[in-house]
């Protein structure tokens, strides 16, 4: 049986069985500095976890009721919510309950804004920002803008065929596993280093034309843009194919026609801090597209 080291800091991951948080997890899983918690808000998930010998805790962010024993022991934190506005009261009652369970310091995942920009969902997440900075404890504030991961999801290639919701503008954008590599170095590393100190990853700007040349020389096929509008975007999150919260939806609708008419037209800019934190190169979309051939083109 391994021997627990109780001089190494916990570090709790939220969302670790979401994209982001679970790129963390395996980022920080061979790691010797630091002792990783992760959560779940199902509680046979919880118990699966431990069977594979994880330290995992049942957290539901819905229920305060949940957070202090999550939280017990906990230095580090990486604060991630879902894709909905039940994080503001989500992210508010879990900061005060980690300021009173001790809690050193708090990695948000936050989003690639300006400081006054209107977008509803980056808003949110600014008044989140706030809140932590508020609470006295130490903090990185990461900013990510576009995951390149969003071309598997929302609207996937299909038939040679992937869609952009924000016509010809150019979308600056991230791969996951950048994300998940600054974080998970800001959380080994602590605050010494990267508290009070904000990361912007916007690896790389493309439009659709732009990303699909790349796709078509990696894929090894023609492939095009679809250049939809924002309205379009509203369709396809209220159709109920895809399972979006109400608030989230029409937010991130405002998201593109802001990006299309200007308001929002740094998100087509690139400032990347990927290496300043970890060391190593973004990735390009070149690269992105390779590593995930197959999942772009599930037959192929
Ligand atoms: N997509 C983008 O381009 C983009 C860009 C910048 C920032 N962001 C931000 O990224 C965040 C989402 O990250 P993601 O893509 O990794 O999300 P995700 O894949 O949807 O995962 C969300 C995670 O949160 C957990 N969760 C949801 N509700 C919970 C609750 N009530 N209690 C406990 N855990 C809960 C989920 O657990 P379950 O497994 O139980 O559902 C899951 O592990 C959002 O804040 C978004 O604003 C996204």
């Amino acid at each position: 049986m391994t021997k627990i080291d109780k001089t190494k800091p916990i570090v709790l991951v939220l969302g670790s069985t979401g994209q982001v948080g679970k790129l963390i997890v395996e980022a920080l899983s061979y790691d010797k500095e630091v002792r990783v918690r992760v959560t779940s808000r199902r509680s046979e998930q919880v118990e699966a976890l431990r069977q594979r010998g994880q330290d995992a805790v049942y957290l539901d962010l819905d229920d305060p009721h949940t957070f202090a024993g999550a939280l017990a022991g906990v230095d580090r934190l990486f604060l991630l919510t879902g894709y909905t506005v039940a994080m503001l009261v989500q992210s508010k009652t879990l900061i005060d309950a980690a300021k009173k369970a001790g809690v050193q310091h708090i990695v948000h995942l936050g989003i690639f804004g300006e400081w006054d920009c209107t977008d509803p969902h980056f808003a949110w997440h600014q008044m989140i920002e706030r809140y932590i900075v508020a609470s006295g404890m130490a903090w990185t504030h990461l900013h990510p803008n576009y995951f390149m991961e969003n071309l598997l999801g929302i609207a996937p290639l299909k038939d040679g065929v992937f869609s952009m919701f924000c016509g010809d503008r150019r979308l600056g954008m991230v791969a996951l596993k950048d994300v998940a590599a600054v974080a998970g170095t800001i959380l080994r590393e602590g605050s010494t280093k990267f508290a009070g100190k904000d990361y912007w990853m916007s690896t790389v700007a493309l439009n659709g034309a732009e990303a699909a040349v790349i796709l078509s020389k990696v894929l090894q096929q023609e492939i095009h843009c679809d250049y939809k509008q924002p309205e379009d975007l509203g369709d396809l999150l209220m159709s109920g194919d895809i399972p979006v919260e109400p608030n989230y939806a029409e937010a991130s609708v405002e998201f593109m026609r802001q990006v299309m008419d200007g308001r929002m037209g740094y998100i087509g800019s690139v400032r990347d801090d990927v290496q300043f934190v970890t060391g190593k190169p973004s990735t390009s979309f070149e690269q992105w597209a390779i590593e995930n051939r197959d999942r772009l083109i599930p037959n192929k």
